[in-house]
């Protein structure tokens, strides 16, 4: 009896980890670019998010997902939502051809922007619950698509990155490397940055998703100011440099000396 109820206990726990990355083949194709999309849906999906989650050089949906530092398994697991995990056909994703840079331009944004379009139907996701985070050149590749695609996505979280537009070819290669990026030497001003993301997709005039983002030292770590220029100057925003509950900077982009008072963050400062 004991033993029974043992085994059947056992069979109830390995059909609970049942859930696999599975390939979807027929997500909407008439992008040129084609990495493959794999889901994964939790065995109990109790969110109606989605979080894409996109790899790093090398790496391929399946790595990623079993990688033990990535971990949106887990995430996806405990709290129920479901992951979509584009996997490249180069082995950096294309982030530096003008078809990549672009609005339907049919390179590896518009596939993985295809994935998100046919994973909000097919699992009933809230079109204001679409995720993206990515590690190297998947946080590359998710700075690309939020300035490609801001109409689909809520937020993004960046795992060392660099800003939309750094790695450009000059020859119009795609996935191609570029040093000067990488190395750190693509300094400029949030101006340009700005300009770089308003070019992607001219005429956009609707909202964008939040981002936040890390850095390493591998991309060089000059890309997070690079990277925090461009976001604040197309939001708009003054830049604020948290440092936990003691010391916190604002960095006033484009505004003149006689910096107007921020009532409303500095009473909250103040506890008032
Ligand atoms: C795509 O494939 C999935 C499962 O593999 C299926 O449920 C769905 O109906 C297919 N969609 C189309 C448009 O064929
Ligand atoms: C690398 O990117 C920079 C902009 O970040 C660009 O000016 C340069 O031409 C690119 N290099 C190559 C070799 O394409
Ligand atoms: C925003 O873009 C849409 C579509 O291009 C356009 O119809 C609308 O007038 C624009 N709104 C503003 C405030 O520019």
């Amino acid at each position: 009896m004991f033993f029974r109820s043992l085994v059947s206990v056992l069979a109830i726990s390995a059909t609970s980890f049942a859930a696999q990355l599975t390939q979807v083949s027929n997500y909407s194709g008439s992008a040129k670019a084609k990495p493959g999309m794999w889901t994964y849906v939790p065995d109990q999906v109790k969110s109606d998010a989605l979080v894409v989650a996109i790899h790093s050089c090398q790496f391929s949906a399946q790595k990623y997902l079993q990688n033990s530092l990535i971990l949106w398994k887990k995430g996806s697991d405990t709290k129920g939502y479901v992951t979509v995990w584009p996997s490249s056909t180069t082995e950096c994703w294309d982030v530096s051809s003008k078809s990549s840079l672009s609005h339907n331009g049919g390179g590896d944004s518009n596939v993985i922007a295809n994935m998100i379009t046919y994973a909000i139907d097919k699992y009933q996701i809230d079109s204001k619950k679409v995720f993206v985070t990515g590690g190297s050149s998947g946080a590359m590749m998710s700075n690309v698509l939020i300035a490609t695609y801001p109409e689909l996505i809520t937020a993004v979280s960046l795992y060392s990155g660099v800003p939309a537009g750094c790695f450009v070819s000059s020859s119009g290669a795609s996935a191609a490397w570029n040093n000067t990026c990488s190395g750190g030497q693509s300094i400029s001003t949030a101006q340009h940055w700005g300009d770089a993301v308003r070019e992607i997709y001219p005429g956009y005039n609707g909202t964008r998703p939040r981002m936040h983002g890390s850095v390493d030292s591998t991309l060089s770590p000059k890309n997070y100011d690079e990277t925090l220029k461009q976001w604040t100057n197309v939001f708009g925003n003054y830049r604020t440099d948290d440092f936990g509950p003691n010391v916190q900077g604002i960095w006033a982009h484009g505004v003149g000396h006689s910096v107007p008072s921020q009532l409303t963050v500095s009473q909250a400062w103040f506890g008032l």
